[in-house]
């Protein structure tokens, strides 16, 4: 029986399978979005096995007993045959992914510069990111994480302001931002926080400011990115030629050298999502911007951001066994919740482990910063939308709430005495 559908899928999703060079912004016009709903093993044959082995499936996601695939037109009448032979069910959630895309193209720019309005392209993060360098010349400097596969830079601001007792060495924090290309709010709310550092006259956020040496990137896969913003909206990999396949890229976020494709990832060079790469670390992304990390002294604390389950993870994903500070690092994350939360009243689920609340993913920079720096305080925030989706006009929203989420997690290390 399981066979058997296996097979009519794979006759039907064979012949369709898309091309992969198109030339111009993919409008996702009459894609699908589905829910699918079933006993969660048949669930994962069915999506993982078999749906995303064999067809172009741009966007999926499993939550327990729940499941979420975006669909081409194409192949809809094969996915929905295969979701009834799978004894699955599955409904539509939204029926034209294009409506989506569309709502986002046109925030308001400022000319010749920059705001938290639109999303704006790696150029302009990183001319924004040479304007402040050059506006604060006593604050800040560039610095340069790593390079990209198109050969782009990876390129941050150091934050460390003059201490009055200049033999001081302060706490590092590194801030990781848009390691998934369609994450965009990520970038956006790391440009704003940036600007709330420099800017704000609250005395708590200056004291934050100034307590740490901050090292932020925020958009550590600029090609992908780039390609997410001029080619295809739900881009998340890098954009390198994987060897020995026509397909491109690797998830950045499973390519780390730690526990590599042991879950949640896999060696198809042509999945959407979760292609760990060819070896650890085959990403010159990956492999740079963890060179860079490695080499920072006196590194108290790693944030990434991420979009969109609305979460705060802690170490490890790929594990339910905990660090040995894991009750110091919820009840830091707790408070950076409640911060938060103050913001808007939104409510983010965790703190707590992936394997606990989403599922386990391997070859992660959080799990490989914990483990091979022994980093203390390392965490991945989950952002807030809708497939991505988060309307320009909100950003400050998001910047807002990651601004006290970050005061929230810094006044909790130190009563926890982490500096
Ligand atoms: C550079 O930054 C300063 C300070 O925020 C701002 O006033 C100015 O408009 C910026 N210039 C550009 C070209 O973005
Ligand atoms: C400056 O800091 C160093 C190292 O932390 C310390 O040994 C020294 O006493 C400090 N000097 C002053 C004037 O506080
Ligand atoms: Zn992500």
């Amino acid at each position: 029986m399981f066979l058997t559908y296996i097979l009519l899928v794979a006759a039907a999703f064979g012949t369709s399978y898309s091309a992969i060079i198109q030339n111009e912004y993919k409008t996702y016009k009459d894609y699908k979005l589905y829910r699918i709903e079933g006993e969660r093993q048949k669930l994962q044959n069915f999506i993982l096995q078999t749906m995303t082995e064999l067809a172009e499936i741009p966007f999926h996601n499993i939550r327990g007993s729940v499941a979420h695939a975006l669909i081409a037109p194409e192949l809809a009448e094969t996915f929905e045959e295969g979701v009834r032979l799978a004894n699955l069910v599955a409904s539509v959630e939204i029926d034209d992914y294009s409506e989506i895309i569309s709502l986002e193209r046109g925030g308001t720019r400022r000319s010749g510069g920059f705001s938290w309005t639109a999303y704006y392209d790696v150029d302009d993060i990183y001319r924004y990111l040479r304007n402040v360098s050059d506006w604060w010349p006593d604050l800040t400097e560039l610095v340069v994480g790593g390079k990209s596969y198109e050969g782009r830079q990876i390129l941050g601001l150091r934050i460390n302001t003059p201490s009055q007792n200049k033999s001081d060495n302060k706490p590092v924090v590194f801030i990781e931002s848009g390691i998934h290309a369609r994450e965009w709010i990520t970038p956006a709310t790391t440009t704003y926080f940036i600007n709330q550092l420099l800017t704000s006259d609250n005395p708590n956020i200056r004291s934050l400011r100034d307590q740490f040496d901050w090292h932020i990137f925020p958009t550590v896969n600029p090609d992908g990115y780039h390609y997410s913003m001029t080619w295809d909206r739900m881009w998340r990999k890098t954009r390198s030629k994987s060897p020995g396949s026509l397909c491109f890229g690797a998830d950045p976020n499973r390519n780390w050298d730690y526990n590599w494709l042991q879950h949640g990832a896999t060696s198809d060079p042509c999945n959407y999502q979760t292609y760990g790469g060819s070896k650890p670390f085959s990403e010159v992304e990956t492999k740079t911007l963890s060179e860079y990390v490695a080499s920072l002294e006196n590194l108290l604390a790693y944030v990434a951001f991420h979009s969109d389950a609305q979460i705060l993870l802690v170490p490890y994903s790929d594990s339910e066994e905990h660090t040995d500070n894991y009750d110091d690092l919820i009840k830091i994350g707790k408070t950076s919740l409640e911060y938060g939360k103050k913001v808007n009243g939104e409510e983010y689920g965790g703190p707590a482990t992936a394997a606990e609340i989403l599922y386990k993913a391997s070859g992660g920079s959080m799990d490989w910063v914990r483990a091979k720096l022994g980093t203390p305080i390392v965490y991945t925030y989950e952002l807030r939308g809708t497939y991505f989706h988060w309307p320009e006009h909100r950003i400050p929203e998001q910047g807002d709430e990651v601004t006290q989420m970050m005061l929230g997690l810094f006044a909790e290390a130190r009563n926890l005495g982490y500096y």
